[in-house]
């Protein structure tokens, strides 16, 4: 037997990796904490898992659902658009649910890509705008995102002749890994670039309800045109504590929601009806649950940026996602900082680099970790630098606003 060979292209993905390691060291009796899955610790909202069960127990719901999803969850997921960004979705042709947005990205690809074509991909970035292009044929020109940009890609950079042979341009604010938000003016910027080079745009928005200090993220759709050339991807999983549950959709522009549509009807068969009702009622229901868990977070992000600050480690406070994207000491590379954290005190960080090259030099730290396992990690972070001062507090890495905060 022998696989494919676009399967022996693929690099292991991330999060396997560590999770086996993390499984490992546990099944050696090591205390493992976590800080490495965006993975929110927070339960699904009680009204939502009450829905679900309820529909779990009427036989409607235990058939093959529609590739489409149900009407009334189309209408719920246009109404949340309408509401939360001022957005007219048409339900029956701008919307599509996804079995959580991973799936929809992945097979995006598949709808604009052919052998041989560009796609244009930050770096760093989440993985599988890369690998969904390399499975469809293509490749991807990597876009440098940088700290004194705001994170933001500089389009004005990138090689007319690339430009040209490119399909789609994927973006992704509130940003994974590194907290970075867009505002519409970038936006803007970015649908006159897709124009200029008839390139379609691809949105990742799962983050936009994960925000503190008030701030509000925009949508991409937001921006004049956007529907012209674009679709924005969105997600429950984090909005609503819902990752388990895979539920998701993509909206926007009409003909790339029909190639999906027709993609995904080839290949999958919808996501379980009884979870599209939790879905209706995650959207329509009462909204609380969200300000009050990004409280919960913007307490951990505080606690976190001050224990870092006092072990010499400079990062600011991000103003969305569930994320601090904290520069490393100088002298060593990520992988190589965060198998020390692992092997020296027992604590999980992601590498930058498991996001692109241009995530050398960082670490991304989660802030879904429980509370108690929170604050154990931060005194065992403390205790360590204090301990070993296996870094100079001489020389505190200070290279400016982590969390993109600029206005590009
Ligand atoms: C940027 C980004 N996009 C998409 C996803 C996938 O979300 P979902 O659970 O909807 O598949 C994640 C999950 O971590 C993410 O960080």
């Amino acid at each position: 037997m022998q696989t494919a060979k676009r399967i022996e292209k693929l690099p292991p993905y991330l999060f396997v990796g560590i999770s086996r390691k993390i499984a490992e060291k546990r099944a050696r009796g090591e205390d493992v904490i976590s800080f490495a899955i965006g993975d929110p610790d927070l339960s699904t909202p009680p009204h939502v898992i009450e829905r679900l069960c309820e529909a779990a127990r009427d036989p409607i719901n235990h058939r093959y659902p529609e590739i489409d999803g149900l009407p009334q969850l189309r209408r719920a997921i246009a109404d949340w658009y309408q509401h939360r960004f001022g957005l007219t979705l048409d339900p029956n042709k701008e919307i599509l649910p996804l079995i959580g947005s991973k799936e929809g990205i992945g097979h995006m690809s598949f709808c604009l890509i052919d052998p041989g074509d560009i796609a244009l991909v930050p770096d760093p970035s989440y993985p599988v705008y890369s690998m969904s292009t390399i499975l469809a044929g293509g490749e991807p020109y990597y876009l440098p995102l940088m700290e004194e940009n705001g994170f933001l890609p500089d389009l004005g950079k990138i090689p007319s002749d690339v430009a040209a042979k490119a399909r789609v341009l994927w973006l992704n604010y509130p940003n994974n890994p590194t907290s970075a938000v867009a505002h519409l003016d970038f936006f803007e910027r970015a649908v006159a670039f897709a124009k200029k080079y008839e390139l379609a745009v691809c949105h990742d928005a799962p983050y936009t309800e994960v925000a503190f200090d008030g701030y509000r993220p925009v949508s991409f759709l937001q921006a004049l045109g956007a529907k012209d050339i674009g679709v924005e991807f969105h997600s429950l999983s984090k909005s609503y504590n819902m990752t388990g549950w895979r539920v998701g959709m993509a909206v926007g522009n009409e003909e790339m929601i029909n190639a999906l549509m027709r993609m995904k009807s080839n290949l999958d068969s919808g996501i379980p009806q009884a979870i599209q009702h939790a879905a209706i009622a995650a959207f329509s229901g009462p909204q609380d649950c969200i300000p009050e868990h990004n409280l919960i977070y913007q307490r951990r992000r505080d606690l976190v940026i001050e224990v870092l600050g006092k072990i010499g480690i400079e990062a600011k406070p991000p103003r969305a996602s569930l994320y601090i994207w904290a520069r490393i000491p100088e002298g060593y590379t990520s992988a190589g900082f965060a198998a020390k954290l692992l092997d020296e005190v027992g604590i999980v960080v992601t590498p930058g680099t498991g996001y692109g090259a241009c995530g050398e030099g960082y670490i991304r730290i989660s802030l879904t970790t429980p509370d108690d396992r929170l604050q154990e990690g931060l005194v065992r972070l403390e205790k360590w630098h204090g301990e070993s001062r296996v870094w100079s507090l001489e020389s505190p890495v200070t290279r400016g606003a982590v969390g993109g905060t600029l206005d590009h």
